[in-house]
């Protein structure tokens, strides 16, 4: 994606906002390409941050000083700018650390409370760990079967399987908690799709969306989407460490469907010695103790600094790094790309041939190209395929052609130290 009047990649331009990338190690300057497992902070959000420790620094909800006050609609400002980013309402938002905390969240507020033995979950090969594990624990709780739904050849999901799964388990399928990205093979799962089908065999199946690679990417409408929950992390799309949200469908909140899973003060309505009852308002009953305010406000800068270009326009920024690097890796003969190869967003894995993907990385690291290596937290996709493991490369706003150029002679260098 060029920009407008210039000859220049959109990643180029951004960088100058990312302090970061003026440090260099080993005398060459940083290529970060290991966005799946965090971003980069621009200026604009670090401002904030500090901004908000320097001049407003106060509990919320709960001062009668004016501190407190401004602290309170800093909190509400941030939540409505996140909530609004995500086509979602105010008070359909839970802000969480990250979607780990997020899918958990789903697992002991409404799962624990909602299945039973002989229900059946929903997940496929492709999910991260924290959308695996959190289910298999839930089955183990309360009876009900987990199932997956089979992968095409390429790691892509295609309806048609999500059609066998329901007529296999017909209504007993009572969630369905998929990625709406793979962070391991950047395949698009067809949510909307996968939704409305869903529905229309059982009007009563929840939804549960992964959304930590795709929030960083593509634009996401919780309601359009047609779902029940949508988990995200704000590290990976520019803002904090320890942001996060899970956007919950308003009936469900309204509707107890859903119940808190954190206990403590702010989250109250009345106490006694023996019991309590829960906050009116389906927001505050969600937020037990002191939210993390500056991580919020932090949060918010970034949706901001994302939406002046529109989430629309970094899409195709990110495929075009996408579509180039598949091009540039296929020319490399070691090199096997695994996962789809339309239809990808935000990173691309391979193998390197007889070469550990560590090693790989290690290489890569020494020029100062960060990758990730190993198994990405999907290790029954690693184990299906017989990957031992694999190096991915992921992208943001700020990468350009010229890192995936550098990935290649950096690829270049590993046969040559090994003797590839
Ligand atoms: N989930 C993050 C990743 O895929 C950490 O790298």
């Amino acid at each position: 994606m060029k920009t407008q009047n210039e000859n220049v990649e959109l990643g180029e331009v951004l960088r100058a906002d990312f302090p970061i990338f003026t440090q260099s190690e080993y005398g060459k300057s940083l290529v970060y390409l290991d966005n799946a497992a965090t971003s980069h902070k621009p200026q604009q959000v670090i401002d904030v941050l500090v901004e908000y420790y320097q001049t407003k620094n106060a509990n919320v909800h709960r001062g009668v000083h004016h501190l407190s006050d401004e602290s309170t609609l800093a909190w509400e400002r941030a939540r409505h700018t996140i909530s609004d980013f995500f086509g979602a309402a105010d008070d359909e938002l839970i802000m969480v650390r990250n979607t780990t905390e997020a899918i958990n969240g789903i697992a002991y507020g409404w799962a624990d409370h909602n299945l039973k033995s002989g229900d059946v979950i929903l997940v496929s090969l492709l999910e991260h760990h924290s959308n695996l594990v959190v289910w298999q624990k839930v089955a183990e709780r309360t009876g009900a079967t987990l199932d997956y739904i089979e992968l095409e050849e390429d790691g892509s999901i295609a309806v048609e399987q999500v059609q066998r799964s329901l007529d296999k388990h017909g209504k007993l399928v009572k969630l369905i908690s998929l990625a709406h990205v793979s962070n391991a093979l950047g395949s698009v799962v067809p949510i909307a799709d996968i939704a409305k089908l869903a529905r229309s065999s059982s009007p009563q199946v929840r939804i549960s969306v992964d959304g930590a690679q795709a929030a960083p990417h593509i634009p996401v409408n919780f309601k359009a989407l047609g779902i029940d929950f949508y988990a995200f992390s704000g590290h990976k799309m520019l803002g904090p460490m320890g942001s996060g949200g899970l956007l919950v469908r308003k009936e469900l909140l309204q509707s107890g469907e859903m119940q808190p899973w954190f206990f403590g003060g702010g989250m109250i309505g009345e106490v006694s010695r023996t019991g309590a009852t829960f906050h009116d308002d389906p927001v505050e009953r969600f937020t037990a103790g002191t939210p993390d305010v500056a991580s919020a406000v932090g949060l918010a800068a970034a949706c901001t600094y994302m939406n002046q270009f529109g989430m629309q326009t970094l899409q195709e920024h990110d495929a075009d790094l996408v579509s180039y690097s598949l091009e540039k890796l296929s020319e490399i003969p070691a090199v096997t790309i695994v996962g789809p190869k339309t239809n990808r967003v935000g990173s691309v894995t391979f193998l390197y041939s007889g070469i550990h993907s560590h090693d790989v990385a290690q290489i890569l690291d020494s020029q100062n190209i960060a990758v990730r290596s190993g198994h990405h937290c999907t290790m029954p996709l690693h184990v299906e395929h017989n990957w031992v493991a694999t190096t991915r490369a992921s992208f943001q706003l700020y990468n350009s052609r010229s890192d995936i150029d550098a990935l290649a002679v950096g690829l270049d260098k590993v046969a040559k130290v090994f003797g590839a």
